[in-house]
């Protein structure tokens, strides 16, 4: 049996928790795609880990695996397992030999790419995600099971670096160092190599799940980032490079699609929206600048900056990788319609009600009007409109997406209450505003509630229905 859990809207859902605490039945908990642009933290005994790339059930003793879909940075990887240990655990951790390595002239033609593209830069962590993938679908990248293999590693580099040096230097004029040197290359990644090897971390991941499962173990599958930032499903160009939604998680493990399908997809939607990086969004309040396109500090609305400050504040909405502002927005129905459909939830956890406490009233993008000028040569389809000009769902090109505007439903808002006793007594001891909004999310998306979070901590958590019990 497999639960799968994927972020509903633009990452940065609350992922981890959700995880952490359904994790606590499975014994193995799997990653399927991205890298260290994720940034998961776990609360455990009353201590704080933060993670970028290990699975954070490693912080509690499960098998934590990085799917062939990942793309692994090796001096993450045993940064944190060597934090971890420091901090006394002992993390087991397995790679997939199929896994794609991030190597540091990824990292620096990231960032040389986001300059150079100025208005369409998807705002990267500058990791290298998107110059890796690039690489491994470009059949030129370096794959985990070659560091293990001195001659394939050797004979890949060859071939690669001095197109990437020659990238760097003639396309885009910049100096290149270590980072694009064969020899150095060569010697750094065969030593990843040897302690992967030496601490029998690498696996052939499709088989090492398939095998768990047939023995009647229980796989948590933990997408990163979200639907809206998938390459296919996302806002396109504004995305990352992999694809979060569930379908990633048969291919970035390699179980079937029937083997993921049999299990449980559970939605993970934050109670507004945050986001890291630049494009639209319908639903923003405020702005941040840099991110938010043509932000005018001077022509913003004072209230609205306002509430954008204070939910900002309350979520901790600044980047676990970061540390960058996100952007703030109402929940955006058409984006989780969209999203309920891509992924075919099972269920969905709602996270971080207790940001919006205090307020008077609370609001949700219920539909999108779209700009009716440009309507009929935008080409979208009848099938997403209610009637001619509200739309239920997200339209498929970004553009689009920008000349839509938002129609709002308001809620009454609730009270701060004691979250921790709600948490405890359960799901009718949430102020009755709040399940109002939450069962009109239930409602819109066709699909059950299964917990609520009410605070950061994993005890913070209403537990409606646990997905494999
Ligand atoms: P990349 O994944 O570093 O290539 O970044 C591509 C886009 O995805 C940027 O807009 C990032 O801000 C966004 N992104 C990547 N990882 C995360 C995440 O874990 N949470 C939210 N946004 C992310």
């Amino acid at each position: 049996m497999t639960v799968t859990i994927v972020g509903a809207q633009l990452g940065d859902e609350g992922k981890g928790g959700v995880v952490d605490l359904y994790g606590d039945t499975a014994d193995v908990v799997a990653r399927y795609q991205g890298g260290d642009n994720a940034g998961h933290t776990v609360v455990h005994d009353g201590e704080e880990y933060k993670l970028s790339l290990v699975p954070s059930g490693a912080v509690r003793d499960k098998v934590g695996v990085l799917g062939n879909g990942c793309v692994v940075n090796p001096e993450t990887l045993f940064e944190e397992i060597d934090a971890l240990r420091e901090r006394g655990l002992d993390p087991d951790v397995r790679v997939a030999e199929r896994a794609h390595v991030i190597l540091p002239y990824h990292r620096a033609l990231d960032g040389i790419e986001e300059e150079e593209k100025d208005d369409l830069a998807a705002g990267t962590t500058g990791r290298g995600i998107g110059p890796t993938y690039e690489d491994k679908a470009g059949r030129r990248g370096v794959r985990i099971g070659d560091l293990l293999d001195p001659d394939a590693l050797r004979e890949r580099l060859e071939y690669v670096v001095p197109q990437k040096k020659a990238l760097a230097e003639k396309v885009f004029e910049k100096e290149t160092g270590e980072a694009f040197d064969i020899d150095a290359l060569y010697d750094t990644y065969r030593e990843f190599g040897e302690r992967l090897a030496e601490e029998n971390m690498t696996v052939d991941c499709g088989s090492f799940l398939q095998e768990r499962i047939d023995a009647d173990e229980s796989v948590m599958l933990e997408g990163a980032q979200g639907t809206s930032i998938d390459i296919d499903h996302g806002i396109y160009p504004y995305v990352t490079s992999s694809n979060p939604t569930a379908g990633g998680a048969t291919v970035g493990t390699g179980l079937g699609p029937t083997v993921v399908g049999q299990g449980e997809v559970v939605g993970i939607i934050k109670a507004y929206l945050s986001r890291v990086g630049t494009g639209p969004l319908p639903t923003e309040l405020g702005g941040v600048e840099g991110q938010t396109p043509d932000y005018d500090p001077a022509g913003a609305s004072a209230d609205e900056e306002e509430l954008a400050t204070y939910i900002r504040d309350e979520g901790g909405e600044y980047g676990t990788v970061t540390g960058r502002p996100r952007r703030v927005g109402w929940l955006d129905m058409p984006m989780l319609r969209h999203a309920a459909r891509a992924n075919g939830f099972t269920g969905l956890a709602i996270n971080h009600i207790d940001v919006l406490a205090g307020l008077d009233e609370v609001k949700v993008g219920h539909s999108y009007e779209f700009d009716t000028a440009e309507q009929s040569s935008a080409g979208t389809q009848n099938a997403m409109r209610s009637d001619d000009d509200e739309l239920l769902t997200m339209p498929p090109t970004t553009e689009q997406w920008g000349r839509c505007e938002a129609t709002l439903k308001t809620f009454d808002g609730w009270a701060d209450v004691d979250w921790a006793a709600v948490a405890e007594e359960g799901y009718d001891a949430i102020p009755e505003n709040a399940r109002t909004y939450l069962e009109y999310v239930s409602d819109e998306l066709e699909t059950p509630i299964y917990a609520v979070g009410v605070g950061p901590g994993r005890e913070e958590t209403v537990i409606v229905e646990t997905p494999d019990e």
